[in-house]
């Protein structure tokens, strides 16, 4: 059990800190070179979201919905929108660039850069608020 739990911890704080660290770089660079992380990020959030499920179930796994549980919530909540969001926005528009820059279409190059760097901005933030949650419901 106490294993099981260690491991699931690493695995989790691993993902989540490679995941939330290199939105965070790429929040503040705009996005730039995005399309050489993108895929291992969506990786990264799938194990972390996966091992959070599993790690809730080993430690608050009975039902008791307290002031920590909720916290956890809404760090998990916020986490699984900042997949969304990056999955969709920054996924779709990675998309459109790798298309635009086979086409040479110079203009729609552009809203997508923004749109990119607009989701790593969003969800750098709603894994601020993940962060926070997460940490700090153990105290609660
Ligand atoms: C659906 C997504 C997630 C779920 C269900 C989840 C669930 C959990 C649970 C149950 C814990 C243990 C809390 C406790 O000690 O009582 C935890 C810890 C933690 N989580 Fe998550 N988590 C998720 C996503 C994330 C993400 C995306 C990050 C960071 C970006 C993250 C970072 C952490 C950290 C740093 C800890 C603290 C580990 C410790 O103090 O031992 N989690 N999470």
């Amino acid at each position: 059990m106490q294993i099981a739990l260690i491991a699931t911890v690493a695995v989790h704080v691993l993902a989540a800190v490679y995941w939330a660290g290199t939105t965070f770089a790429l929040a503040r660079i705009g996005g730039t070179s995005a399309e050489r992380l993108f895929a291992p990020q969506m990786a990264a959030a799938t194990i972390a979201v996966l091992s959070g499920g599993y790690l809730w179930k080993l430690t608050h796994g009975g039902g008791y919905f307290g002031e920590a549980e909720q916290v956890l919530a809404v760090g998990a909540l916020s986490a699984i929108i900042a997949a969304g969001v990056q999955g969709m926005f920054a996924g779709l528009s990675l998309r459109q660039l790798r298309r635009g820059a086979a086409n040479g279409a110079a203009s729609e190059d552009t809203a997508a850069r923004k749109r990119v760097a607009m989701a790593y901005r969003i969800s750098a933030g709603l894994l601020v608020i993940t962060i926070v949650a997460m940490t700090s419901a153990r105290y609660l």
